[in-house]
């Protein structure tokens, strides 16, 4: 639901700015960061009970090549990197998803990229049921 969604553009943002220019986008547009690694996005994400679910990442990467990121949690990585392999065109959105270990209230989740590529553009990550 849209009250579990948050997008990229309203989130902490290091290296990378908001943008607007290729369509498809949830909200009021997308991230898209430096080709860097160590690129990153932070969320505030609210759980009303402590838990494992599964959290939806959007992006797109119009590059033929991998744009893996790693996934922490309250400063605790989950799991290895997740992959963002290309999705054809930068207007091509798609979702990943992964398990994330919640506590209650408030937890940071941060995305950072692994490789030079940078992260894909991101339009917005979404904690599900
Ligand atoms: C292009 C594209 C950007 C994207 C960038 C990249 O410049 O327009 O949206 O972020 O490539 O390769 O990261
Ligand atoms: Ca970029």
């Amino acid at each position: 639901s849209p009250g579990n969604r948050y997008e990229a553009e309203n989130a902490t943002i290091s290296q990378g700015v908001v943008e607007s220019n290729h369509a498809g986008f949830s909200g009021t547009g997308f991230v898209n960061y430096d080709n860097v690694a160590g690129a990153y996005v932070e969320f505030a994400v609210s759980a009303a009970a402590a838990g494992s679910r599964p959290l939806t990442i959007r992006y797109a990467n119009g590059t033929s090549t991998d744009r893996p990121f790693a996934v922490t949690v309250n400063g605790t990585a989950v799991g290895s990197a997740v992959n963002a392999p290309g999705t054809g065109a930068w207007t091509t959105w798609t979702s990943v998803s992964v398990t994330v270990p919640l506590v209650s209230g408030t937890n940071t989740v941060r995305l950072t990229a692994t490789t030079t590529g940078g992260l894909p553009n991101l339009d917005y990550v979404e904690l599900q049921p």
